[in-house]
């Protein structure tokens, strides 16, 4: 019996689905009135685009839709209506128009970044009156009003920057909206792109006179440097190929996007930061500098050789770090002095190489005793092949300690160990400022 009804249900599936691609959208639009469950969701989904469907999901109880580069232009008809996050990044979407997400009253994020936005019709966002988050990043947006978020009384998180605004009088009301203090997370590093006086300006900064004042405008002689920054080249490494995820907490995913360095634009606030598999083989100086909340870096497969001394500079938050499965061979003195948090370094599948300069490493960590690490084991030279570092550094001055130190350390004892931290600083300090220091034992 069961099996009957089955059957009967599938082909009154297919029969509708046949009919729904043939007959015109009102009728599908009835239909899709009539029946609504999860199951003929994805079904409409799969149908619509022709790559991969979109997923439905629930995280930490809240539904999710991912529906990330998949070619849409529009919304679509069948995806549930109890959905509280929307990620649409990367498709083909160029307007938003009226009542577009009506249906989606519970909604509390919409992601709309890198799509080929450049119209927001007035009521676009009507109905979505619990919406905290909107993403409106890489689009192709001139101009907007604040007219367009009436409907978003409790928006509090607003991303609308690499976007060609227009920074004339008509964005007056959007410009003022932005510039209210308790609006501080609504539109940052939004900059204009025109008119040419006004280049570079941040949305956020510039004085609504500059805007509306028609005399004012004619004074303005254009300079080319507004904001005394230079002007911004295309960034080698670009941060747009990355995927932004808002919650559960800001992360930039950047995996296997075959990067040779690290992108340089990237969101100030990200928290997590995922650079694995790519071809970065080598951190140059502040290149973390301007993303001070980061907290969890995952830096594995890379062909990391090489780690500039201040590469790390600014991260201060930073809790977890993952340099695992790279080519490191030891770390130079500084390289981690401005970790004051971290909490977790992964280094495993680096080929270690036991040798004086592995010292600094060891002993910051020794020292950092907090700092939970794994995969500190010798792979060359053949003689260390396979020990732990710690067992290679204490074997070093067990050797031959008269030629190494003023006084025999015993690892166990702790101002053996101080003594020998304490070397590594002067050895540095030495070598910086070029002078010889001979050690008389
Ligand atoms: C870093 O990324 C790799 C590969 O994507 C993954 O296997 C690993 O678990 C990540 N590390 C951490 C600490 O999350
Ligand atoms: C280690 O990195 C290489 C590329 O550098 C990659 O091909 C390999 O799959 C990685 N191994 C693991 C275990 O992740």
């Amino acid at each position: 019996m069961q099996v009957v009804a089955i059957i009967i249900l599938l082909f009154f599936c297919k029969t509708a689905e046949f009919r729904k691609t043939n007959l015109g959208s009102s009728r599908s639009k009835a239909h899709n009135g009539r029946t609504n469950n999860g199951r003929r969701a994805s079904s409409t989904v799969k149908r619509y685009a022709p790559g991969l469907p979109c997923d439905v999901y629930t995280y930490l109880h809240e539904k999710y839709l991912d529906c990330q580069e998949r070619k849409l232009v529009y919304t679509l008809p069948g995806w549930p209506e109890d959905l509280l996050h929307m990620l649409l990044a990367r498709n083909r979407i160029r307007v938003l128009k009226n009542n577009m997400f009506s249906k989606f009253k519970k909604l509390k994020s919409l992601d709309l970044q890198q799509n080929d936005i450049s119209k927001i019709e007035s009521e676009a966002f009507f109905g979505l009156n619990r919406l905290t988050t909107l993403l409106l990043q890489h689009n192709q947006l001139k101009v907007l009003t604040e007219e367009v978020f009436i409907y978003t009384p409790l928006l509090s998180y607003l991303r609308l920057y690499d976007n060609p605004w227009h920074c004339t009088c008509e964005m007056d009301t959007l410009i003022s909206m932005l510039q209210i203090p308790r609006n501080r997370n609504l539109g940052n590093y939004a900059k204009c792109e025109s008119p040419r006086e006004l280049k570079n300006q941040k949305l956020k900064q510039i004085k609504s006179e500059q805007l509306c004042n028609e005399d004012e405008k004619e004074q303005l002689v254009p300079k080319t440097q507004v904001s005394g920054r230079p002007t911004v080249v295309k960034p080698e490494a670009d941060s747009s190929l990355c995927h932004i995820y808002v919650f559960p907490i800001q992360t930039l995913d950047c995996k296997r996007k075959e990067l040779r360095k690290i992108p340089s634009n990237i969101p100030p606030d990200i928290i997590k930061l995922d650079l694995s598999n790519n071809k970065i083989n080598q951190l140059q100086p502040k290149v973390f500098e301007d993303i001070h909340e980061l907290r969890k870096l995952n830096l594995s497969s890379n062909g990391i050789e090489f780690i500039d001394p201040a590469a790390f500079s600014g991260l201060t938050n930073l809790e977890e770090l993952d340099l695992s499965n790279n080519s490191l061979q030891n770390f130079d003195y500084g390289v981690l002095e401005d970790l004051y948090f971290l909490k977790i370094l992964w280094l495993k599948e680096n080929p270690w190489r036991c040798d004086y300069n592995i010292h600094y490493l060891y002993y910051w960590l020794k020292h950092h005793y907090n700092v939970h690490y794994n995969g500190l084991e010798c792979r060359t030279p053949e003689e260390y092949k396979g020990w732990l570092v710690g067992k290679y550094v204490r074997s070093y001055y067990e050797e031959c300690p008269k030629d190494k130190l003023p006084s025999y350390p015993d690892p166990t004892d702790q101002d053996a160990e101080d003594d020998a931290w304490e070397k590594i600083h002067r050895d540095h300090m030495a070598k910086k400022q070029s002078v010889r220091i001979t050690i008389v034992g």
